[in-house]
């Protein structure tokens, strides 16, 4: 059977803006509750990605789109150096001057806002302290990138209220830094760039080497996007995430000895690996060879895409998923359980782990009319499987990040 693209309704889309709305006024009337001064809003949304998991730090290509979950920034600038925040769903202070601007232990939160200023800083923009009351309906830790999106509304919220004139690419990549400095996890451009660039009704195909993007719309008759949160927290992901970016380096480094033009796996075929990585080293051979597949996988699954042929993208989400748990080895038996539990189903396009991996969510593809009943099912025996509950989220594509207030 195939499913046709169609326009996105318009009620469900001002139902989302509404709620919208809602979010912005709440984190508005917080500050005001805290601080002086009339605050400016900026959303930016969490993300989701459908094809190409681990391909952006190799140059390769990645199909993300932004959500309707997002963090919110009600922020007004102050006449001196110092920084005030508080995270409003957490209850949590947190105050810094800007002259003793650094990365804090204890807590991370504060980092995701921190680590934008620093970019400031570096590029000699002429800062001044700020008050900040952080919202953020975002998942934590279930790999929907609820950082990238307070790093993204971070920079975003100071190039208005500095009048820097950045591009929305260059807010991107300082969010990205950001990550990489006061976060200590050394991510690709995915979450940063979706978040910044997203487009309600669309995924966005990026090649990450060139950043040269298409927006492709992503309207599916009688499906949609279902996140099954396993509530794992993915703690050994930053570690981990660093050593396969480094198991990937190595590949290429050992190519390159023979293969000069060779600059990222996405110069690279199977071939090649057979050549040169197998005899080295299995465990380096197999993570890179997964990227390589990926890779392509991707370019067939937007060709599945364009043509209408949603079963097919669906197989191949499948594909991708055994490749990160079996090859990549970022899965977790839970993330498996549930993609386990999906792959028989007839309502259920296509699944699999999303994000960094080691926890987190599931994306799902599922007819519309199945997803009270699976959602009912899964988290039944979910729980009975691993003793932990579920969360499950029915998410749309929507805008990038905005000055909503
Ligand atoms: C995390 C990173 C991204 C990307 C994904 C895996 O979300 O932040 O840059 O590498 O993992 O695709």
């Amino acid at each position: 059977m195939m499913y046709f693209a169609r326009p996105t309704k318009l009620n469900i889309m001002d139902e989302i803006n509404k709620a919208q709305h809602e979010m912005a006024a709440r984190a508005e009337r917080k500050f005001k509750s805290l601080f002086e001064g009339d605050p400016i809003v900026v959303r930016s949304p969490g993300r989701i990605n459908i094809i190409g998991e681990h391909t952006d730090y190799n140059e390769g290509f990645v199909l993300p789109g932004a959500i309707d979950k997002a963090a919110y920034l009600a922020i007004a600038l102050r006449d001196d150096d110092e920084i005030h925040l508080m995270a409003a769903d957490l209850d949590e202070n947190f105050s810094i001057s800007i002259s003793e601007l650094k990365p804090v232990g204890d807590i991370s939160w504060p980092n995701y806002i921190l680590g934008p200023v620093a970019q400031f800083v570096k590029k000699g923009i002429a800062l001044k302290g700020f008050n900040a009351v952080l919202m953020s309906d975002v998942p934590i830790g279930a790999g929907l990138s609820s950082s990238a999106a307070v790093e993204c509304a971070t920079t975003y919220a100071l190039n208005e209220l500095l009048h820097a004139n950045l591009e929305r690419l260059e807010m991107v990549k300082m969010s990205q830094t950001s990550e990489h400095e006061y976060a200590g996890v050394m991510c690709g451009i995915m979450d940063q760039f979706a978040s910044m660039m997203g487009k309600s009704g669309h995924v966005i195909k990026l090649d990450c080497r060139s950043l040269e993007y298409d927006y492709v719309p992503f309207n599916l008759d009688g499906i949609k996007i279902l996140l099954l949160d396993t509530n794992v927290k993915h703690s050994l992901a930053s570690s981990e995430y660093n050593t396969r970016r480094k198991e990937c380096a190595q590949a290429v480094e050992w190519i390159k000895e023979h293969e000069p033009q060779v600059n990222s796996l996405r110069d690279v075929t199977e071939e090649m690996l057979d050549k040169y990585v197998l005899i080295k080293d299995k465990l380096v051979d197999m993570r890179s060879r997964f990227i390589v597949q990926e890779i392509n996988r991707l370019q067939l699954a937007c060709e599945d895409l364009k043509r209408g042929d949603i079963l097919a993208l669906g197989r191949k989400m499948f594909a991708t998923h055994d490749g990160l748990s079996k090859m990549y080895g970022v899965s977790c038996d839970e993330l498996d359980y549930m993609v386990e539990f999906v792959r028989n189903n007839d309502a259920v396009i296509g699944a699999r782990m999303m994000g960094g991996g080691f926890g987190g969510c599931t994306i799902n593809l599922v007819k519309e009319e199945a997803i009270p009943g699976l959602i009912k099912d899964i988290s039944a025996q979910y729980e009975k499987h691993t003793g932990k509950k579920p969360d499950a989220y029915v998410v749309s594509v929507s805008e990038g990040t905005d000055k909503i207030l």
